[in-house]
């Protein structure tokens, strides 16, 4: 059976099996989600947009209070390690730091002799296949109970978790959360809505995660010329809107066709969101796949 994890991961500066590797039960991130993470999508042994990854580390470390505990020239190599000891071509290298292990818990930072944690590991790329794809997915709205930093990508994730959960347990791939009357993002995922040919995007704000991934669409709404609005989506345009997507590092851009049980459009794939998935497969391929 393919493994999730390859092996080695990198733990605190040592590259080990999964199975060597161990933090202790008193870590914060264990104890208060007290930490950071990066999911980075690799095509064809390289990262995507990584120095994109990295800045948003820095940016969320800094947020949190937390120093890097590697610099950037040292979180590539680890990165560019995992990737070339992993078995599989297309990966998903997920990096996280937390700020470590003190010898009691209190909720106040832990002196700076404690070092933070830090963690990394590569796993297969999870694709859509193109069966999903053809027909779209389906999500779930439910009230957004997050923190006010989502700008942050911290690994206090219980929010998201029960959002996806309950899609799940809906038979839905994504749950749409809402903020006083607005949809901000899904619980990993960014989403945006067409309306009559053009492509609205949710600000960025401290209430949504800023994606790579939404990065990627704007510019390539720019440079194909797609009418593109960035401006707050309310839950009733969400509702009328003729196509609605959720895009992420993991599912690039997917379709959401049915919406609590309603269709979105005309319930099918739409046709601003198939041309961006197209752009989208020509951007990585000539970024990521030139050879
Ligand atoms: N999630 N919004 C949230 C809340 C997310 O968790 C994610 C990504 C995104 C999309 O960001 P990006 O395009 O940079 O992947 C938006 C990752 C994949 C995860 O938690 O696994």
């Amino acid at each position: 059976m393919t493994p999730y994890v390859a092996d080695p991961v990198y733990l605190n500066g040592r590259f080990l099996p999964l199975a060597e590797a161990g933090v202790s039960p008193l870590d914060r991130g264990f104890l208060y989600g007290d930490g950071v993470y990066e999911v980075i999508p690799v095509y064809s042994r390289q990262p995507f947009r990584i120095d994109e990854h990295l800045k948003r580390l820095q940016a969320t470390l800094h947020g949190i209070r937390l120093a890097n505990p590697l610099a950037i020239e040292d979180w590539k190599a680890v990165v560019l390690r995992l990737i070339a000891e992993a078995p599989w071509d297309d990966q998903s290298v997920y990096l996280q730091v937390t700020r470590g292990a003190d010898n009691k818990r209190d909720h106040a930072f832990p002196p700076a002799s404690v070092p933070p944690t830090v963690f990394a590991f590569s796993s297969p790329l999870v694709t859509t296949s193109a069966e999903v794809r053809a027909k779209g997915v389906s999500a779930i709205t439910v009230p957004d109970l997050r923190w006010s930093r989502c700008d942050l990508k911290v690994v206090s994730l219980l929010a998201n978790v029960l959002a996806r959960q309950q899609a799940v347990e809906h038979g839905c791939a994504e749950a749409l959360l809402i903020r006083d009357g607005f949809m901000k993002e899904g619980a990993a995922s960014n989403i945006f809505i067409v309306k009559d040919g053009v492509l609205v995007a949710p600000p960025k704000t401290h209430l949504m995660l800023p994606g790579i991934t939404y990065d990627v669409i704007l510019e390539l709404a720019a440079t194909h010329a797609l009418p593109l609005v960035v401006r707050e989506i309310a839950e009733a345009e969400l509702r009328t809107a003729d196509e609605v997507w959720m895009t992420s590092s993991t599912k690039e851009v997917l379709a959401i066709t049915t919406l609590d049980g309603q269709p979105v459009g005309t319930g099918q794939p739409g046709p601003v969101g198939e041309r961006m998935w197209q752009w989208y497969q020509d951007f990585k391929n000539t970024v990521m796949r030139k050879g």
